[in-house]
């Protein structure tokens, strides 16, 4: 049998990277090996995804060193940086430099770098319907990464750039579920007013980028954009009531009251939805539920990831 083709997978402890881990995993015929890199492969989830069948190996996104390591030998890289960790757009541009460089250095022959678009495209600076946060971002989790596209393309790494979508599981994980009133009812609080957010399971963006390494060559230096569905406010509340079965309402707040939670990076996404709400076009258009689904039979709607995920909505 041929050898197979070893894909770098960063962040495989994690949502995006976990998802395509296990993808090249349950395809066992397909001719491709899980590299799965992790700060830490004695950890637990290092130690699980070894079970699973993966080479487990260490690497740190901030030190380029360990990257060319990381991915020397590999066919192909899953290239995501971590801007939750530390809050930093500066940060973040410095490490899609770092995996770009080690990317060029090892020869990989595809890399897939999970992207956001760069938002002062459409919002310059001056533009002061939103605000200007940390002295030159309008959007950082973002504008950062849409920057780092000019880096791989510069290099010369043969990259597929995804856009990916909002996660399904931030209703799980990320405090943007539905939260219980004073009323005691459940309310989705959203700046978005009635336009329509796109929005993936964490699984499914696993499941097209292994599909996208797997058709290989007519992917490289195209822009790939991905959702399971786009979906008002009031579409998700009534999905969430019809898998709670208790009623959710949707609470539409403007980008500034939203801005003004307080929570870590309220601002940050404040702004982001305010860009999702007022560039629908250029946000959904690229990432209409078909192309995600032509490279991903299985790609989920919210009513049949809810099915299974219901029971993990914290309903505080
Ligand atoms: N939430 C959303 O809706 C959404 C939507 C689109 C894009 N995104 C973007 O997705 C990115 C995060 O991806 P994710 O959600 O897949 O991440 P995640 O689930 O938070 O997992 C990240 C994994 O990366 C590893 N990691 C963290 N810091 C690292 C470092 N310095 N070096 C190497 N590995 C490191 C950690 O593994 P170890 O501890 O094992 O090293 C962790 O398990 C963010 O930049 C975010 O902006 C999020």
């Amino acid at each position: 049998m041929a050898e197979k083709k070893t894909i770098a997978v960063m962040g495989a402890t994690g949502a995006q990277g976990g998802g395509l881990v296990r993808a090249i995993l349950r395809d066992k015929t397909g001719g491709f090996a899980a590299r799965a890199v992790t700060r830490n492969p004695a950890s637990k989830k290092g130690q699980a995804l070894a079970a699973a069948g993966a080479e487990v190996v260490a690497a740190d996104v901030t030190d380029q060193a360990s990257l060319e390591r990381a991915f020397a030998g590999a066919y192909g890289a899953f290239c995501v940086t971590f801007f939750w960790e530390h809050f930093s757009p500066e940060q973040e541009l410095a490490d899609a430099t770092a995996l770009a460089r080690a990317a060029k250095q090892a020869g990989v022959r595809h890399v897939i770098w999970s992207t956001l678009e760069n938002t002062r495209k459409w919002v310059p600076l001056s533009d002061d319907r939103m605000p200007t946060l940390k002295g030159k971002y309008k959007v950082p989790h973002f504008d950062a990464k849409g920057e780092a596209d000019d880096v791989f393309r510069k290099l010369g790494v043969p990259t597929t750039f995804l856009l990916t979508s909002f996660y399904w599981e931030n209703f799980i994980f990320f405090g943007s579920g539905p939260k219980r009133g004073p009323d005691g009812k459940l309310a989705l609080t959203l700046p978005m007013d009635d336009k329509k957010l796109p929005g993936i399971a964490t699984e499914d963006i696993g499941k097209v980028a292994y599909a996208i390494f797997k058709r290989g060559q007519e992917y490289i230096g195209k822009t790939i954009g991905i959702s399971g569905e786009h979906l008002t406010g009031d579409e998700m509340a009534a999905a969430l009531t019809r898998a709670l079965g208790e009623d959710v309402r949707y609470n539409p707040v403007s980008p500034e009251t939203y801005r003004g939670f307080g929570f870590p990076g309220a601002d940050d996404l404040g702004n982001m939805f305010q860009f999702k709400r007022d560039f629908q076009q250029a946000f959904c258009g690229p990432r209409d539920p078909k192309i995600a689904r032509g490279l991903n039979p299985e790609l989920q709607t919210l009513d049949q990831w809810l099915a299974q995920n219901k029971t993990r909505i914290p309903l505080e």
